[in-house]
């Protein structure tokens, strides 16, 4: 038997390019060598508020990218956070295990917290850890892919795991952060020595499922140097690089050999070029994803996923409750 994953994703924003270089592509590759559990995270999206409409509309759309990009529901088992209630009943478990202390520890808490400007902070994001924890250990996962910002995260859950164990006897399996697999980083348009993300800037970010008359503008937009040169040089020409890392990746042709194609003719010559890669895959992938969206796929995977991620979660929660003396 394969060793077991399990990853959330969170419908709390809309993917980007720099995603689906990045990260999305990579991770999807994990369903060929571990018996994978991919969820939904919409608990985890209430932690900061969300709009009701926006968080549907969020995760319908994240599970068709996924679907899309080839995430393949014969080999995962796909599922929403929701539709398995024994998560928030564990993470309640995993609450009352844990201390105030090494929650007040976590970065990204104290990250969260900074940047909210009243003095009303949501408790979720404060236990948002516990909760991640019942999420992983729930189904006795083996491995959990993560950023390097959720690695704390992991490490907390194991700590839960250790303690738990030793108060009530051996019942959970000791899960291991996996760094996950990162494709080229992507930059962002207007500021290209800056990540592509939503935070940066609108017009910088290139988002999967926006209108491509949109997209072309921004490339044809994108902030370079002005020596008109086309050549990869991270220091000296971060904006024409990452166009270039952006045009190779998604046609799989070396930078070498787009610098030969592209040496004349000058920016604007190229950043048509590199528009109209964009623009074609993207284009691809939207109509897959509304092809997915128009179909009763989705609901259909997330029902299937529902009745077999609850009965290995049902299978934890029945031996914890006994237990700790519940039942
Ligand atoms: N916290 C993760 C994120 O923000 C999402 C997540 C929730 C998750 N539960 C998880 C990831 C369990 C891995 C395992 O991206």
């Amino acid at each position: 038997m394969n060793k077991r994953m399990i990853s959330g994703i969170k419908p709390t924003g809309s993917v980007t390019l720099g995603n689906y270089i990045g990260a999305l592509k990579q991770f999807i590759r994990y369903q060929d060598e571990y018996e994978m559990f991919i969820f939904l995270a919409d608990l985890h999206a209430l932690t900061l508020p969300i709009d009701a409409n926006e968080l549907k509309e969020n995760a319908r759309n994240l599970l068709a990218i996924y679907l899309a990009c080839g995430l393949n529901p014969e080999k995962v088992v796909i599922f929403r956070q929701s539709d398995v209630p024994e998560h928030a009943e564990l993470g309640y478990v995993m609450c009352c295990n844990s201390y105030m202390g090494e929650l007040q520890r976590m970065t990204q808490y104290k990250d969260k917290v900074q940047n909210i400007k009243s003095d009303n902070i949501p408790t979720g994001i404060f236990i948002y850890p516990t909760l991640m924890a019942a999420d992983i250990i729930l189904y006795q996962a083996n491995y959990v892919p993560v950023g390097i910002d959720q690695k704390q995260h992991v490490e907390l859950a194991r700590d839960l795991v250790i303690r738990f164990n030793h108060r009530y006897g051996d019942t959970f399996v000791l899960p291991e952060p996996v760094l996950s697999k990162q494709g080229a980083k992507i930059y962002s348009l207007l500021n290209p020595t800056k990540k592509m993300s939503k935070s940066e800037s609108e017009k910088g970010t290139i988002y999967l499922l926006e209108d491509l008359k949109i997209t072309r503008k921004k490339i044809m937009s994108a902030v370079t140097d002005s020596d008109n040169e086309v050549r990869y040089d991270v220091i000296n020409k971060p904006g024409i690089s990452n166009l270039l890392v952006i045009m190779s990746e998604l046609t799989n042709r070396s930078i070498e050999d787009l610098e030969k194609e592209y040496a004349t003719g000058g920016y604007g010559n190229f950043k048509k070029a590199v528009a109209d890669v964009v623009c074609n895959e993207l284009e691809k992938l939207q109509n897959k994803v509304n092809e997915i969206k128009n179909s009763d796929l989705i609901d259909k995977i997330l029902a299937e996923g529902a009745i077999k991620a609850s009965k290995i979660a049902k299978d934890t929660l029945r031996e914890v409750y006994s237990k700790i003396g519940l039942r």
